[in-house]
């Protein structure tokens, strides 16, 4: 088993750095920057049918349901096609509607989830187009649907997701982007910024992994936290559940994800000078409304640990602490987000001295509803 941690103490440490080389592989031979394009040997075969869907709908649970969260924004910004993301077992038990026309999207690290499955098979039923997004291959959601593409992420052994995650992302960010340039909804000068930023990925995150002791550096300043809230708006949503869920399943602090902007409505009573908020205000639309949120929790007490985009003074001057990633396309930004969130919660519960890559009550592939 030393072996295969390949010199790391866990599974999980391992992969989250594997993560330059993971998500190289799965962008490799789908696109190229310097001729423009971006093709998924999945996609282009149905690519009229998926593009002039009616609409899209993206079933996946646990940390695959963040990564169709984001999705879901990648596909109505970049493609203008409608979607919806649901819980595969809401989903399946509450007599949906499915119409032919409609694409079904199923996200799965495993390929094996009992409740996507079985609302993969309710959508087939149905007269649904079945899509896979999915890390194993020859699992039975890649068997089950029509057309599907792999992310390439290489075996994910701690049962906390990441790299899986974060290879999710990246090919859907890849799917909403052909499926933009077949409806034309997407400007050719994004279009190939988004290509070139997605090459330039794996050595953003080299660039990042190298806070790794820093961000160990915090982690101690909050291990014996009871509570910790993630904020996050627009894209980066997805990423304070993410962060909040990460949290809570190695290290067993009770943590909540939440928009940044509702906390005002929840929330923010809980705040006081022993609340943890971590918060997502990179450059970029919302950064603005993301620093008033910020000084809402100061305001209270509360601790903020940020993360912002290399060279931010603003939120710098206000919070606790920062960590900054490399700036990139907002589309991208996600990915990048997400890695100090996994450093933080690994680094938190090897501290407390949990179980980090088999955490109790968990497990890797939930076979049974
Ligand atoms: C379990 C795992 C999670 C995973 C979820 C969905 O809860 O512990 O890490 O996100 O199942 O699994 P899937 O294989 O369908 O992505």
């Amino acid at each position: 088993e030393a072996l295969e941690k390949g010199g790391y103490e866990h599974f999980m440490l391992k992969e989250i750095y594997e993560q330059p080389r993971a998500i190289h592989d799965s962008f490799r031979g789908r696109l190229n920057a310097k001729e423009g394009w971006v093709s998924l040997g999945g996609v282009k075969p149905y690519i009229k049918e998926i593009a002039n869907a009616d609409r899209i709908v993206i079933i996946a649970c646990g940390t695959s349901w963040h990564a169709a969260l984001v999705a879901e924004y990648y596909f109505e910004d970049l493609a203008r096609i409608p979607v919806e993301v649901e819980y595969a077992s809401e989903f399946r038990y509450r007599n949906p509607i499915i119409r032919k026309g409609d694409v079904v999207i199923a996200i799965s690290q495993s390929g094996e989830t009992a409740d996507t499955l079985a609302a993969l098979k309710m959508a087939k039923e149905n007269g649904a187009f079945l899509f896979g997004i999915v890390n194993v291959v020859g699992s039975s959601i890649s068997r089950i649907t029509d057309s599907g593409s792999y992310t390439h992420a290489g075996p994910e052994i701690g049962v906390a997701s990441t790299k899986a995650f974060t290879t999710q992302v990246t090919l859907l960010a890849m799917m909403a982007m052909m499926l933009g340039k077949e409806r034309n909804t997407i400007a050719p000068k994004r279009f190939q910024k988004l290509l070139d930023e997605m090459e330039a990925l794996p050595d953003k995150i080299e660039t990042l992994l190298e806070s790794n002791d820093y961000i160990e550096t915090i982690a101690a300043q909050y291990k014996d936290a009871t509570n910790a809230l993630y904020l996050g708006r627009g894209t980066a949503f997805p990423i304070a559940l993410e962060g909040a869920l990460k949290l809570k399943e190695i290290s067993y602090i009770h943590a909540e994800g939440y928009p940044a902007a509702e906390m005002k409505h929840g929330p923010i009573a809980l705040i006081d000078e022993n609340m943890p908020v971590f918060v997502i205000a990179t450059e970029g639309e919302n950064y603005e409304k993301v620093v008033s949120n910020i000084q809402e929790v100061k305001a209270r007490k509360g601790k903020i640990i940020a993360i912002v985009t290399k060279g931010d003074t603003e939120v710098k001057a206000i919070a606790d602490h920062t960590i900054s990633i490399p700036s990139t396309d907002e589309v991208l930004v996600p990915i990048l987000a997400t890695i100090p969130f996994q450093l933080l919660s690994y680094h938190i519960a090897v501290m407390r001295g949990c179980n980090v890559d088999q955490p109790r009550n968990l497990a890797k592939s939930v076979t049974v509803e």
